[in-house]
């Protein structure tokens, strides 16, 4: 196959001064893409690694511009889309994947560190989506992909904020899929793996073992180029990606257990039916529950 060309487009990743945001930005200039490096982070000798990340990609022919906006304040995130538009003149893809962690049990987490969590990974990615949006509608295409993790769908231990950030995504990602599909958009989840600055004590902890280099950010870009290209069908879905692997991550339901009238004490006796998957149903929207009862 051909290889997988960006030209023409305008690219915002968030966050993309580092780890797997560096790389998705690095491949989509590479492939032709004009791209708005955004970052908060500064680089070992003070200055800001987005302007840096960004002069080193012009530097190398390519089409780049630097924003140190934080999509954690929704002016910040709002004019990082205005600033991408004016400088580019256009926005076509967008890739929400800005965030940092922390560790913390649901027992003990702060509201204020929740809310800082939900600022950046929620409202960071809603700010910038609902922005473009206006731009990906009056011109009939975009795509958007919003970083969530395998934590915000199966969850974690001393995690909490995190995956309750990123359990958020999901849901932003399947209401934006749903309020855009009469255009050529599409919004898809991501949870990636790589070991990065954000990830690397995480994996030396929980996987010891494994082979460090399989888990790099290279191995995470691909999928995220494919959901970005002009061909991809795919809508409101999650996909997994990392360490040399690319699956699909899926909510669904099934037929369960239907007396018409239930009563309490029938649940004990039928639990079997109620929790078993056989026959289950990836549904398209909420509406289609319906169907079932
Ligand atoms: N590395 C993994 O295995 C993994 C797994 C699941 C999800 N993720 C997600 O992937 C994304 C990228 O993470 P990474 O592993 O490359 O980490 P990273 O720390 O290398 O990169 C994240 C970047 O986001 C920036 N950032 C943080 N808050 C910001 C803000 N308010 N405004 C603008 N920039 C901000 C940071 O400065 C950093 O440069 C994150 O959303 C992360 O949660 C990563």
């Amino acid at each position: 196959m051909a290889e997988m060309r960006f030209d023409g487009m305008v690219a915002l990743i968030t966050g993309s001064a580092s780890g797997i945001g560096r790389n998705h930005a690095m491949e989509l200039a590479r492939r032709g893409a004009s791209v708005m490096i955004n970052d908060i982070a500064k680089g070992d000798d003070g200055l800001p690694a987005a302007e840096t990340f960004a002069r080193m990609l012009v530097a190398q022919g390519y089409s780049a511009c630097a924003s140190t906006a934080s999509v954690a304040e929704e002016a910040g995130a709002r004019g990082l889309v205005q600033k991408t538009v004016e400088r580019f003149g256009r926005i076509d893809l967008l890739v929400n994947n800005a965030g940092s962690t922390t560790e913390v049990t649901t027992n003990e987490l702060a509201t204020d560190d929740l809310r800082q969590m939900i600022e950046t990974h929620l409202f960071g990615s809603f700010w910038c989506l609902q922005e473009a949006l206006v731009h990906m509608r009056r011109q009939d295409f975009g795509r958007v992909v919003n970083t969530s993790s395998a934590l915000g769908c199966f969850g974690a231990s001393n995690s909490a904020a995190y995956t309750i950030a990123k359990a958020a995504l999901l849901g932003l990602t399947r209401a934006a899929m749903l309020d855009n599909r009469d255009k050529d958009i599409r919004v898809n989840s991501l949870a990636p793996v790589a070991v990065t600055p954000l990830s690397a004590s995480y994996f030396a902890k929980v996987l010891p073992h494994i082979d460090q280099a399989r888990l790099d950010a290279a191995n995470v870009t691909p999928a995220v180029l494919y959901l970005l290209s002009r061909e991809c069908p795919l809508n409101g879905e999650t996909i997994a990606v990392g360490g040399g692997r690319i699956a699909r991550i899926f909510t669904a339901t099934a037929a369960g257990y239907r007396p018409g009238e239930l009563e309490t004490e029938q649940i004990p006796d039928h639990l079997k039916e109620i929790m078993s998957t056989e026959g289950f149903e990836i549904l398209k929207s909420s509406m289609e529950q319906y169907r079932f009862l």
